[in-house]
């Protein structure tokens, strides 16, 4: 049963239907999506080395989704089985009322989202952790490439560490559980630091992630193959230091955990490059501009800022737009890190 429209669309369904039956989206592949990301805008106060180019053009107004086709689109995914929500950017929490859209997206959960998450650079938590956590936010990842103020800049291009150390304390405060950590790792650039942020995680009671470069958008010198440490290299590096035991926890996203011994933090590789993740992919995202893109590293997309536009309210056509994009979902990214990049398309567009 869709859950109802009108003038109260997000209010509690008295017969929410549960993941699993008739679960309608499902590729050529057999794999399931049950993850959708959200980029909410394109912009961000950052400027990081591995995502923007120094000189980036944004989008006007006109072409971002508004806060409204957002939710309506939320609405959309969860009535066709996706359980879990991750709002991304540019920086999420720079998208003037982010607020509301979150508060009604934390509404379907009383329709079957099991999950609404968010992936943050952390400059705005200070101010905002604990009303993220009212709206319904249950998780939030936070980029920390370094631990160094000067570092921090150099790979931001303009952010304070201070300002997401901060921010990380507010998250804590706000009581959310499990606050994980991204920190991109670049040969020469923060390597080197790979043992001092597992420490800073553990010893906030934090998760992390390391994360390999993607090849997303032109960079002008940034040279990807040359800047290449490998998830391999990093868990080595770990290796010396701490204990590190495999787990097969997941949380829905392409990390491989690690637990480490004798205290609450696991370590996470997400590895594009060396342990391709694609045969288990069980998300699309949603640009800023209203792509549904198949794939990160592909350019296989639906407008649906097109279908929500040309066809204002309805729904059904909407869903239907998004059960037959499954049929184009591509096997897999061809990421490779030598020559330009195929996808000139910027990760701020997409937020991962
Ligand atoms: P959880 O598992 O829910 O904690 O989150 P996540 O790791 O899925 O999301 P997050 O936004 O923290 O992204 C971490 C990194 O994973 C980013 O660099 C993303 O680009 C990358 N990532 C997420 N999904 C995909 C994917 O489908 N393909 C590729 N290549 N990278 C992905
Ligand atoms: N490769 C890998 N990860 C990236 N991120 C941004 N750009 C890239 C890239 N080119 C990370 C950010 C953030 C997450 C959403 O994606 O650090 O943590
Ligand atoms: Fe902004 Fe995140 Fe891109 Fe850095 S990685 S520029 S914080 S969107």
């Amino acid at each position: 049963m869709p859950i109802p429209s009108g003038s109260n669309i997000l209010a509690p369904d008295p017969s929410p239907k549960g993941w699993g039956e008739n679960a309608p989206l499902v590729d050529r592949f057999g794999r399931s999506v049950n993850y959708v990301r959200f980029s909410v805008t394109d912009r961000c106060d950052f400027r990081c080395v591995y995502c923007m180019s120094e000189r980036m053009t944004f989008l006007p107004r006109a072409k971002v989704l508004t806060l409204e086709e957002l939710a309506t689109l939320g609405r959309a995914f969860v009535e066709l089985g996706v359980r879990k929500i991750r709002i991304t950017g540019g920086e999420p929490l720079v998208r003037q009322n982010v607020l509301w859209l979150l508060q009604q997206l934390g509404r379907l959960r009383d329709h079957g989202l099991a999950e609404l998450v968010l992936t943050t650079n952390g400059s705005q938590l200070e101010r905002m952790a604990a009303e993220l956590k009212a709206a319904g936010v249950a998780r939030i990842n936070i980029s920390l490439d370094s631990l160094d103020p000067e570092r921090f800049r150099r790979i931001t291009r303009v952010g304070e560490l201070d300002t997401v150390l901060r921010g990380i304390r507010s998250a804590q405060a706000a009581g959310f559980q499990r606050l994980k950590l991204n920190a991109v790792i670049l040969k020469g650039r923060n390597h080197d630091e790979v043992a001092a942020l597992a420490r800073f995680a553990i010893e906030n009671g934090l998760d992390i992630s390391y994360i390999e470069e993607m090849p997303l958008g032109a960079m002008g010198d940034h040279d990807r193959a040359e800047l290449y440490y490998s998830s391999d290299a990093i868990r080595a590096d770990l290796a010396r230091v701490f204990t590190l035991t495999p787990t097969t926890e997941s949380s829905g996203g392409p990390s491989r955990y690690y637990r480490v011994s004798g205290t609450d933090s696991r370590i996470g590789f997400i590895s594009p490059h060396s342990h391709n993740f694609c045969g288990d992919c069980n998300r699309v995202r949603v640009s800023a501009e209203g792509r549904l893109l198949l794939c990160l590293g592909q350019e296989h997309s639906v407008d649906l800022r097109h279908v929500l536009r040309a066809h204002p309210g309805d729904h059904e056509r909407l869903k239907q737009a998004i059960v037959t994009s499954m049929d184009i979902k591509p096997r897999g990214h061809n990421f490779q890190l030598g020559g330009q990049p195929v996808i000139l398309r910027y990760m701020s567009h997409t937020g991962g």
